[in-house]
């Protein structure tokens, strides 16, 4: 996390201290690297180069809508989730025309604007969702470009929760459907075959599952175009993991090279999905320690940011490093971090060592992406602000949330 540094025993953000962010803009906070942002996005970029390909970043690792528009300013495409996504990316000024939309529960009011707007594809997810999407491009007299999401059936060796490619997960249409469900989609006269999809998970930090899923993909193509269906593009989904603690994924230059090495000379478009690993590293949580606590057992650090705030921990277990963003040369001691919602699970941390005192600032690493976007208001906290550093400037492109937009959406019953 170059662009996140020591200076003077102090936690740095490219030129601005910690110390000062958190004294200008309070804590909890939620703060990003423009610097990193766009170079994990230019490093996938330069990967590829010689590879006719799209990156659509995938919206639910970070909505923010100024995230959105940096990449945007990059070129990068999107994939999107939700009718919300796709208007967050809208606003941020991202191209209708490089928008992919996944997920196995589209709704038909999201089908229809997505249609609207002209987004480049469709990734399908089961036979019904494609005859929906039929429905609704006829009554339109649209044409519907999609590719069928193929659940290729490999373990990705990852977080249960996360591994989406495996026969029982709810991802996807089977290896043994996926050719007939093709011949329908041919079929219909308001859907246009583009592409062939799959996503097996996240945080994946082997290239075998990705290898795997892509000769899955590959014989798809094969057969398909022995029938005389062409495919242009294979959507590889995104997964590529980061590291947190001592994990070993492949860098962006093994991935690719190991993608191109399958891909040959075909004339074949490939579209990626990463989230995690575009923002993951390009974000810290910033938190000061409210108190320190002893039982018999053990040492707390009750901080001011909980599990509303970083879910990860709580959810999967997840593991993030802390620091303290002033080193100090005294004797380290043993703390849980915890926060101050009322649940055993409002754990961010267990058993760190860390030389700190109550009062003293907190930064928890790699929470640029799945941080704030599934951040909730439980407790009836406040929501973090966020924040891009750019340089020596500072951007709040997040307001910190008050109680009053908290209550906004609430009412009294009459008397
Ligand atoms: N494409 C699709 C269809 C996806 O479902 C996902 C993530 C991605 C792309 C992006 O995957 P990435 O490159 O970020 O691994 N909340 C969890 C991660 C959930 C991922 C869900 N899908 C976490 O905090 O670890």
């Amino acid at each position: 996390m170059s662009h996140f540094h020591f200076q003077n025993n102090e936690l740095f953000v490219e030129q601005v201290s910690a110390r000062q962010l958190a004294a200008d803009y309070g804590t909890p906070c939620y703060v990003y690297s423009r610097a990193a942002l766009e170079t994990n996005y230019n490093n996938f970029q330069s990967a590829f180069h010689n590879q006719q390909h799209m990156i659509c970043y995938s919206v639910k690792a970070n909505s923010n809508i100024a995230v959105l528009n940096l990449l945007a300013r990059l070129g990068s495409g999107f994939d999107i989730v939700s009718g919300g996504e796709l208007e967050r990316v809208l606003r941020a000024g991202g191209d209708p025309g490089k928008i992919v939309f996944s997920g196995v529960g589209k709704l038909p009011d999201e089908i229809q604007r997505a249609l609207e707007v002209g987004i480049r594809c469709f990734n399908v997810e089961s036979e019904a969702e494609l005859l929906l999407i039929h429905n609704i491009a006829a009554a339109k007299n649209m044409l519907a470009p999609v590719s069928l999401r193929v659940n290729p059936d490999v373990d990705p060796q990852t977080h249960a929760y996360i591994a989406t490619g495996l026969r029982e997960n709810k991802f996807g249409i089977s290896g043994e459907r996926i050719l007939e469900t093709y011949r329908v989609a041919e079929d219909l006269a308001h859907i246009e075959i583009v592409g062939v999809d799959c996503h097996i998970g996240s945080q994946l930090t082997d290239l075998g599952p990705f290898q795997e899923a892509l000769k899955t993909c590959l014989e798809i193509v094969d057969t398909l175009a022995a029938d005389g269906i062409s495919i242009q593009h294979i959507d590889m989904g995104g997964g590529l993991g980061v590291r947190y603690r001592e994990e070993t994924p492949p860098t962006i230059e093994e991935y690719a090279a190991a993608i191109k090495q399958m891909i040959g000379h075909r004339n074949m478009e490939l579209i990626f999905e990463p989230g995690r690993y575009i923002a993951a590293n390009a974000g810290i949580l910033l938190t000061r320690i409210s108190y320190l606590k002893d039982n018999d057992l053990k040492h707390f650090a009750i901080v001011d940011a909980a599990m509303n705030d970083l879910l990860r921990p709580s959810l999967y277990n997840a593991w993030q490093n802390v620091i303290a963003t002033v080193q100090s040369n005294q004797t380290p001691g043993v703390y849980d971090i915890v926060g101050p919602v009322c649940e055993t699970s409002d754990f961010l941390a267990k058993e760190r060592s860390l030389a700190i005192q109550s009062g003293d600032l907190l930064a928890i690493e790699s929470c640029g992406a799945y941080g704030f976007v599934m951040s909730s208001n439980y407790n009836s906290r406040n929501r973090a602000p966020e924040i891009i550093v750019d340089g020596h400037d500072v951007y709040v492109v997040r307001q910190r949330e008050t109680i009053d937009m908290q209550l906004a959406l609430e009412s009294l019953l009459p008397e």
